[in-house]
């Protein structure tokens, strides 16, 4: 089956490349290098040992969606283009309206003209928005609390309604929970852009002396040390959902979310304590206020993806840690020395 992985130059992207051309779909990439580079899919296809087609364009240009579509015979669709940062999109909300929102509508127009019936969706724990208690499962109310997690909240709206009107459409909405880590090869892996708004590669960074220390935001949360937790998982395992997630395909009626997270909340002091003892590497912090719109505990109840996935992260914190490091210490700027 030939998939289209739309953002798969990016972090996630480029990771589940990895595990599809292992699990042996074919894959066709467009990405239009926005918050990416042209290396990481050098990375991939040396990982994988085979090229792959890459289209350097945009996901609002539907021209070229029905070109690749035909061209390629595409089936299915994974979707992973789009902006992600959340200050940002209250800063720019239109920026993100336009990419996000009008991007996976341009896309789902064109994959219902040319008859592409499949979608598996990046969404995210911030749909469940402040959830009232934890762990969150698929059914807790959903709400947004920036552009960015309205941007996810409606294009997972246009997606059950898409799937109600039309009984041959099919979308997985993913909803990933907090992902960290790098391929084993510490060859591909996450390429912050500025100055990281989230905590690993900003605990990565301090480790190799680009930053003096990391601000832990805020101590004093209802949590068992009074710092943020949240429920990281590896990349490479939120991967592995996504090959799970269309090889389950035929079993989804409509739209179906489905959380991908450990299940596990660990602290920021847990991180960092992890960190330092799976590297050997000193991480300095202080103290700071807490972040405004943060909430003290966010993490998953996977049930629903053990269950109708047969999917459950089987990596630990401590692959986690090794990964960030090899990945961060084999490449302090990431992938811009190599372009
Ligand atoms: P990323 O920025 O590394 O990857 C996104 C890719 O999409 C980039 O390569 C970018 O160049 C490309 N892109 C953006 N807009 C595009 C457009 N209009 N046309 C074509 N390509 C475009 O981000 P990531 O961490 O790999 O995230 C992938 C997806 O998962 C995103 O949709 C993100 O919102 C979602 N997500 C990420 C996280 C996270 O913490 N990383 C959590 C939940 C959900
Ligand atoms: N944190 C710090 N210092 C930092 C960065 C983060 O203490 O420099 C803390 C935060 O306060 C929080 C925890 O580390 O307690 C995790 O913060 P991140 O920014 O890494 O992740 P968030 O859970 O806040 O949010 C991110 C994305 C959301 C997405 C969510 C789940 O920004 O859009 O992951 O995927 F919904």
């Amino acid at each position: 089956m030939t998939v289209l992985v739309t953002g798969g130059a990016g972090y996630i992207g480029s990771h589940t490349l990895v595990e599809l051309h292992k699990a042996g779909f074919e894959c066709v990439v467009l990405d239009n290098l926005s918050n990416s580079f042209q290396e990481s899919l050098t990375r991939v296809f040396s990982i994988c040992q085979a090229n792959m087609p890459f289209y350097q364009g945009d996901v609002l240009d539907k021209s070229l969606l029905k070109e690749i579509i035909a061209r390629h015979n595409i089936q299915s669709v994974v979707h992973f283009a789009g902006l992600k940062a959340v200050g940002e999109s209250v800063a720019e909300p239109l920026k993100y309206y336009q990419n996000n929102v009008q991007g996976s509508l341009h896309l789902l127009e064109v994959m219902q003209e040319m008859s592409v019936n499949q979608i598996v969706f990046s969404s995210s724990a911030t749909v469940y928005g402040d959830p009232h208690t934890v762990p969150i499962d698929e059914a807790f109310p959903l709400s947004a609390t920036n552009p960015y997690g309205q941007s996810k909240l409606m294009v997972e709206n246009m997606l059950r309604d898409l799937a109600s009107a039309d009984s041959q459409f099919k979308a997985a909405l993913l909803r990933y929970f907090n992902p960290v880590g790098a391929h084993a090869s510490g060859r591909i892996g996450e390429h912050p852009q500025g100055i990281p708004n989230i905590l690993m590669p900003y605990i990565s960074q301090v480790a190799i002396g680009q930053r003096e220390k990391l601000s832990v935001f805020g101590d004093d949360y209802p949590t068992h040390d009074g710092t943020g937790v949240r429920d990281y998982i590896h990349v490479v395992d939120l991967a592995k959902g996504h090959v799970k997630a269309l090889q389950a395909m035929d079993k989804i009626n409509g739209a179906k979310a489905i959380n991908l997270g450990t299940g596990q909340g660990y602290s920021v002091l847990d991180m960092v304590r992890a960190f330092e003892q799976a590297t050997g590497q000193q991480v300095s912090f202080e103290i700071a206020a807490r972040r405004p719109g943060d909430v003290a505990s966010c993490y998953a109840n996977p049930t629903l993806a053990e269950e109708f996935l047969d999917w459950r992260a089987g990596l630990g914190l401590d692959d986690m840690m090794r990964d960030t490091w090899r990945w961060q210490s084999a490449n302090p700027h990431g992938y811009s020395d190599k372009t």
